[in-house]
């Protein structure tokens, strides 16, 4: 049996055989028997847009790798800065090479003094800190006007000042939402524990963040950091393959990272368990949900029709963090709700199980961050990721992202002057 399809076109009967190469077939040879017909795709349920040597992740088993590597072993071993690295340059730094990376991220984590003073205190006090996040990170690129130039050495300085920089900006944005003086970074500190510092330090000379906190928050960063082609990596290509210079991609990424469906899931998960209350109310919120009245939140995914390997890690997190905050009093709602749906016919029908931000929005909230921090925290990691997929398509020398239309509008028509409507 032939590892292909044949498409016939019944208005002419030409035929074109297309190999099946990795569970798809290439438009190319649709395109080419068919020219001017297109496949009509709404949300890419069943388009690849890009080749990707990045992430690989199998929805159906529950798989996720980040350049060949198992998330698991990753967040069991690595840290984000080498996941970073890895994720960017396609393989684990060597000690040398991690060394200078480790130093080149930490000596870029400074921003313009206008950046905070000018910009960011300009906002209101009560902006979401993910609206000022997106704005300082567009702002970046006029203070780095070179970044224009894509080359590949002026493109790695804007790489490292991103990444770097999105922690200062992240914990800036909360400081000023609650009115506390910014926090300079300090760069005896690594990558977690340095963003921990900017956010809480108060009188302190020095702020030590508990080691274990610390760890979680980077366990989080590891599994935050890339996930291919999801709808901000989509937003980020889409800028990139305009050649927009890496701070305005970065920004529209995270614009698309804001919304409840994607980012926001977190902090939408805490809202309803603060609406169910208590386990016992668990079963009539699971009707309504059936009901189609609204969606349980953290649930779901366009890809994993399985446990999204996330959840089980983060689980694990959960209990290293309770072990030192106390356990966050809506955990008991959420396993409820989680063992409930996993029993009920209507998810598992539709193969709707637990995904990352089912227990994440717990984390964060037991370490103190403030609901509208969460998505913050989730665009900080994910930063690598937009940035490997920015260059892998320019590597790739991408045509610029331009889908077609099926137009449903009015067929054409004339004019009417306004005094005649
Ligand atoms: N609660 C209840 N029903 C759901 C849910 C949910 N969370 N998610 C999907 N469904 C149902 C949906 O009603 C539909 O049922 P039917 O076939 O009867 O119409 C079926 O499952 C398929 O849903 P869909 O809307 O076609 O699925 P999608 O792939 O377009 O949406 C999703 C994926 C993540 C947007 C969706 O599952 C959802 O809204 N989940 C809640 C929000 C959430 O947790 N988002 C975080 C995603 S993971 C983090 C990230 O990557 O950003």
């Amino acid at each position: 049996m032939a590892d292909s399809i044949t498409i016939t076109d019944n208005r002419t009967g030409e035929a074109v055989e297309i190999p099946i190469m990795d569970g798809g077939i290439d438009s190319k040879s649709f395109s080419k028997l068919l020219p001017g017909v297109w496949f009509h795709d709404p949300s890419f349920g069943s388009t690849s847009g890009a080749a990707s040597a990045i992430t690989e992740l199998d929805g159906e088993a529950g798989i996720l790798r980040y350049r060949g590597y198992p998330i698991e072993q990753l967040a069991e071993n690595s840290s984000y800065l080498e996941v970073a690295y890895l994720l960017i340059f396609g393989e684990l730094p060597t000690p040398e090479q991690f060394e200078d990376w480790r130093y080149e991220i930490t000596h870029h984590t400074f921003i313009h003094e206008n950046v905070r003073k000018r910009f960011m205190e300009g906002f209101h006090h009560d902006a979401h800190p993910m609206g000022i996040l997106v704005s300082t990170i567009a702002a970046l690129s006029t203070f780095y006007p070179e970044a224009k130039d894509l080359s590949y050495d002026t493109l790695m300085k804007q790489v490292v000042r991103l990444i770097a920089k999105m922690p200062t900006c992240a914990a800036g944005a909360y400081r000023h939402s609650v009115g506390m003086p910014f926090v300079y970074p300090d760069n005896s500190l690594d990558f977690a524990a340095n963003f921990l510092s900017m956010m809480w330090k108060t009188a302190e000379p020095r702020y030590d963040a508990n080691p274990v906190l610390a760890r979680a928050l980077d366990v989080l960063f590891i599994l935050h950091a890339d996930h291919e082609q999801n709808c901000s990596t989509t937003a980020m290509r889409t800028t990139g393959s305009s050649h927009a210079d890496p701070y305005i991609s970065t920004a529209a990424a995270t614009a698309a990272l804001y919304g409840p469906r994607h980012g926001g899931a977190n902090e939408a998960v805490i809202k309803m368990l603060r609406e169910i209350g208590e386990p016992a109310n668990v079963p009539s919120y699971v009707e309504r949900v059936k009901q189609g009245e609204t969606r349980l939140q953290g649930f779901g995914h366009r890809v994993y029709k399985n446990y999204d390997p996330r959840a089980t890690i983060i689980k694990r997190t959960a209990d290293d963090v309770f072990q030192v905050t106390g356990k966050n009093p809506l955990l008991d709602i959420a396993l409820e709700l989680e063992s409930v749906a996993l029993s009920d016919d209507y998810f598992i029908s539709r193969k709707l199980y637990p995904n990352v931000d089912f227990y994440s929005g717990l984390i964060y909230q037991a370490m103190g961050f403030p609901m509208d921090m969460f998505t913050v925290l989730f665009a900080i990691p994910r930063t690598a990721g937009w940035l490997a997929h920015y260059i892998e398509l320019l590597d790739q020398d991408s045509r610029i992202y331009r889908p077609r239309q099926l137009y449903v509008g009015h067929p054409v028509r004339d004019y009417t002057p306004i005094e005649r409507r």
